[in-house]
């Protein structure tokens, strides 16, 4: 099943969704909205906001507030690229040129504060404690996330458990936010809360293995983003973790010279990659990816069957199977 057919039965909600975000885009400070529906306009897949929107629906609530907030998740997300690509040097976004590129490192940063500005006053409109709650502790676990992963690179010794660290913060702890915040919505118990809470996360971290995975074998027109980043960067991600667990010392030095390299060209990424190929780390990541669906399914198990839990199920089965 495709993504589009997955987010069929939610496609009205996120065009409600859209529209949230173009409105919230303006500023009498021109670059401000310029850069915004740059970024905004080149697509993305807007996961974040349906996974908001089935969880809500799965909780039994349809409405407004959600549209509201999963414009909010996608502005903090927008926001976190915009820096993200300046952190890491990168040059494709969403099948473009990065904004970095195209508007400076400068221009980036600013506009990425005004996004995380503008979603504190939505979050604030949106006048629910639990609410804003849930989103500022999504803000400080990725700034610690990427702070944490700044520490690691260039880094042979690194190590799984510290890897989940970094992704569990950088990038699953938002789309957890996600989940629940849609639980929050529908106004559920304390167990079915945790539960969307938990469910989200394990999507979140299968969402990052994912990530980490295309960087090595994606290509690129289709992921919008440009593969290699993470060892260009000196990130050593799982797929490299897993081959560095297995490789010998000889290979090991070889990879320890590339992630220490001021500058890594093709040859060494093709040296690089074919050792992960040679000791499956892709798959070895892919598994883990698909662990932790298959242990995200059982959570949300206790929730009426219907249309409503199929979607969410699919989308949770959409993570492992995407391509871009
Ligand atoms: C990219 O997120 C950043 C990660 C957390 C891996 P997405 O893959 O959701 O990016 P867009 O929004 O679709 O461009
Ligand atoms: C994703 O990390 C975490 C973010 C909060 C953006 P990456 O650095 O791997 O994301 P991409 O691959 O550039 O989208
Ligand atoms: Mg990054
Ligand atoms: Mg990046
Ligand atoms: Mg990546």
């Amino acid at each position: 099943m495709d993504y589009a057919q997955i987010t069929a039965p939610i496609a009205e909600d996120l065009e409600a969704v859209e529209r949230v975000i173009v409105e919230n885009l303006g500023s009498d400070v021109p670059v401000i909205p310029r850069v915004g529906e740059y970024v905004f306009s080149a697509g993305g897949k807007r996961f974040r906001p349906a996974l908001l929107l089935l969880a809500a629906e799965l909780a039994g609530y349809r409405g407004a507030r959600a549209h509201n907030l999963a414009a909010v998740i996608e502005f903090v997300h927008t926001a976190s690229l915009l820096h993200d690509d300046v952190v890491d040097n990168a040059g494709l976004r969403r099948g473009q040129e990065a904004a970095n590129l195209v508007f400076g490192n400068q221009a980036s940063v600013l506009v990425g504060d005004f996004l995380y500005g503008r979603a504190s006053s939505m979050l604030a409109d949106d006048n629910d404690i639990r609410t804003v709650k849930v989103v500022a502790e999504a803000l400080r676990a990725m700034a610690e996330g990427e702070v944490l992963q700044l520490g690691r690179q260039h880094d042979v010794d690194a190590t799984e458990a510290g890897y989940m660290e970094v992704i569990e913060r950088k990038t699953a702890v938002l789309i957890s936010a996600a989940s629940e915040l849609g639980a929050i919505l529908g106004e559920c118990d304390g167990a079915s809360r945790d539960a969307l809470r938990r469910f989200g996360l394990g999507i979140g971290l299968a969402f990052q293995l994912m990530d980490d995975a295309l960087d090595y074998v994606g290509d690129d027109a289709r992921v919008g983003k440009s593969h290699g980043n993470d060892l260009a960067e000196g990130k050593v991600t799982l797929p490299l973790i897993l081959t560095l667990r297995v490789c010998t010392p000889t290979e090991r030095e070889t990879v320890s010279a590339v992630l220490k390299a001021e500058q890594v060209g093709a040859a060494e990424f093709k040296t690089v990659a074919g050792l992960i190929r040679r000791y499956k780390g892709i798959e070895g990541t892919v598994a883990r990816a698909r662990a932790q669906v298959t242990a995200c399914e059982k959570l949300i198990e206790k929730f009426p069957d219907g249309r409503e839990k199929r979607s969410l199920l699919d989308l949770a089965g959409y993570v492992v199977a995407r391509d871009r």
